[in-house]
Parts: C-alpha cells; structure tokens; sequence
C-alpha cells in the first residue's frame, strides 16, 4: 500500500519556523510507522532526524505525536493508523530539530526524586535483600515505564509550566516509594508534596491514555497523594 506522511520539518540553522512536508512511501499494512519513516529517511530525505533505537518498544526513544496522539512510532502499525498520518514532535519541549526534542528538564525531573534504591543496612551476606511477591506486586505497574515522556508531554500542565515534576517522575518515584527494600520514602515524599509535584496534578488522565506502558499513571499518582495524606505525613 501506499501511505502519505505529513511530517512537521524544523531545522533552525536554515528555517524560521516548523513547516509540514509530505511523503509518500510504499509499506506493508504491519509495517510499524517507525518502518515507514525509515523509508523516508532512507530513501527520500536523509535530514529528516527523529530519536528510535530498539525499534521494539523497549528503549523509549521514538515517542512521537502521529495523528495527534502521543505514541511510540515502533510500536504502532501502519494498519492501525490508515494511510494517511500526521508526525508531530511531543508537545511541551523545545524542539531541537524535526522530531527531536529537548528533554533536559524532563532528566532534571527525574533525577530530583532519586530514582534509585536508597537503603543504608548492611547488605545481607551471599543473597539479595529479599521481598515477598506480595511486597513485589505493590509497585509491579510502575516498574514497566521505560521513559518515554509520552506521558509527561500529553499533560497540559507541561505545556505551561516548567517547574510542573510531570507524571514519568511521579511513576519513576512510585517505583521505589512502595518497594519494601527502600529508606527514601519520606524523602521522596517531601519531593513530591510540592505546588510542582502531585498537587499540580488535575488528574485529566492524559498521562494515562498516552502512555504505551498501558502503566495506570493517573491511578499511580494518586495512590502517592493518599500516601502523603493519610499514611505519612
Ligand atoms: Fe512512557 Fe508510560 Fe513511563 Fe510515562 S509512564 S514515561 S508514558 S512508559
Ligand atoms: Fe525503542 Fe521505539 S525505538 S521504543
């Protein structure tokens, strides 16, 4: 089949401004979108730059807006799309160049809720510090994220508010907040229980429906709110 690809362009060595440019290639109905831009790439226009390494919905690198809904171009088919889709950089961030993004803050963010298992006991001897599958389940969901930002780049409030942590923090937080190995409970908490940490949230579930995860991000949010008040703080 052939299939068009309206693809928004920005380069600031030479453009003033993002313009739409169309292509069109041949692809298969389960081809990904990801192939189908390969092909532009590869074949029409080499300049055309756009993040993707796995190309198996593992790395979290190709997160992009096709036909206005934040995806992950590896993971979605071209039979599921139609022949016909719009490719648009995640909204929120600086745009480097075509479908690049600037994703410093959204690092800065994540490195602010220690995203790493905080325990000061002396390891046990010979084994693991061990924990129950019950212990285990608790946070089972959030251990999925692979730090796309599609979530975080589908809420408004990133759109218009650069101090906001944004939902991708909250779930990397959640993560270690509710592993029974883990001391930094209360320092996370602190984090988070900011104007620009969860009360930010107005729990439009955005971050949830964007996320290619199927994480229950809104869900994994408020779970840490309930936690700051009524079993923490
Ligand atoms: Fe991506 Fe989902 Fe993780 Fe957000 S929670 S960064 S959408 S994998
Ligand atoms: Fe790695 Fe798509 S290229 S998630």
């Amino acid at each position: 089949m052939q299939v068009n690809l309206k693809i928004l362009r920005y380069n600031p060595e030479i453009d003033s401004k993002a313009h739409f440019e169309t292509y069109t290639v041949e692809a298969e109905p389960t081809d990904r979108v990801l192939d189908a831009l390969n092909e532009v790439k590869w074949t029409r226009d080499g300049t055309l730059t756009y993040r993707r390494s796995c190309a198996h919905g593992v790395c979290g690198s190709d997160a992009m807006r096709i036909n206005g809904r934040n995806a992950l171009a590896c993971k979605l088919l071209i039979q599921d799309v139609g022949d016909s889709m719009t490719i648009e950089p995640l909204m929120g961030f600086r745009v480097i160049k075509d479908l690049v993004i600037d994703m410093d803050q959204f690092w800065e963010n994540y490195k602010k809720i220690k995203p790493f298992l905080i325990n000061d006991d002396q390891a046990p001897a010979g084994r693991e510090r061990l924990q129950s599958q019950e212990e285990r389940e608790v946070f089972d969901d959030t251990t999925k994220c692979i730090m796309c930002a599609a979530c975080t780049t589908a809420c408004p409030i990133t759109w218009t508010n650069d101090k906001w942590v944004g939902p991708a923090a909250i779930v990397a937080a959640h993560r270690f907040i509710y592993d029974s190995r883990d001391q930094g409970q209360d320092e996370r908490l602190n984090i988070l229980n900011d104007r620009s940490g969860v009360w930010r949230c107005r729990t439009v579930f955005n971050c949830t429906d964007a996320c290619p995860r199927d994480i229950k991000v809104t869900r994994a949010i408020e779970q840490v709110k309930r936690t700051m008040l009524y079993d923490n703080m």
